[in-house]
């Protein structure tokens, strides 16, 4: 008997590349994971015009219109609920979460951050990474936790930084290995292969470690 798929809902705020990703790789026969909605609390972001157009419920949930984080999160706790959703992904998604909403959904949230952490949490990663110097930059996609870009990470992707980067192309480089980094992490843990045990992520035995890195050579970054 084949093992039913992970009920899965994306979070978004705009433009929405990964999701897309997302989308894509749960398409494939085989993924562990099914997209059930995509949820942006900006009602104008381009991705949900993206997933609208092919099918998926696109909800908007506008953040403005709730006096209280509190009162969003409710609404946003319903709709998933009313989709059935097992597993969470945040792609892009510019809301501070609560303790109450992370707590639900605690092991069940996954999120994907532009840095590898813990090194450059927050915004402008790419900038904050040329000004520090650091040789490798590249993506997280972690577990959440209360506090913004921690959690148990599920994998990493590496990327070089190479001489006359700026943010922009240092950004396109990450952003295409989130691509790759996001779908692969969501498989992970929608499979039941990635685990959360004591705030680390364990890969099972007889799976290959090394499938939760990514570190693409410095020759094919040049070329
Ligand atoms: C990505 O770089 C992601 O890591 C960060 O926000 C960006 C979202 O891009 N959290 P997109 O909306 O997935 O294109």
């Amino acid at each position: 008997m084949t093992k039913p798929r992970k009920r899965t809902a994306i979070l978004i705020s705009g433009r929405g590349s990964n999701m897309m990703k997302l989308v894509e790789a749960a398409r494939t026969p085989g993924y562990p994971a099914e997209i059930v909605a995509v949820i942006s609390n900006r009602p104008e972001a381009e991705g949900l015009a993206w997933a609208a157009a092919r099918g998926l419920p696109a909800i908007a949930i506008d953040h403005k219109a709730y006096a209280t984080r509190a009162a969003f999160e409710a609404k946003l706790h319903t709709a998933l609920m009313d989709h059935g959703t097992e597993l969470i992904c945040s792609a892009g998604f510019m809301r501070m979460l609560t303790g109450g909403f992370v707590d639900r959904w605690r092991n069940r949230q996954l999120n994907i951050h532009p840095s590898l952490l813990p090194s450059f949490p927050g915004l402008d990663t790419h900038q904050r990474a040329l000004d520090e110097g650091v040789k490798i930059h590249g993506c997280t996609v972690h577990f959440v936790r209360l506090e913004m870009d921690t959690g148990p990470i599920v994998a990493q992707a590496a990327v070089p930084v190479l001489a006359g980067d700026t943010a922009a192309t240092l950004g396109q480089r990450v952003l295409a290995a989130e691509h790759h980094l996001y779908p692969h992490a969501l498989a992970l843990v929608a499979s039941g292969l990635a685990q959360v045990s004591d705030e680390n992520v364990l890969i099972s035995d007889g799976f290959n470690q090394e499938q939760a890195l990514f570190s693409p050579s410095l020759r094919a970054a040049v070329t």
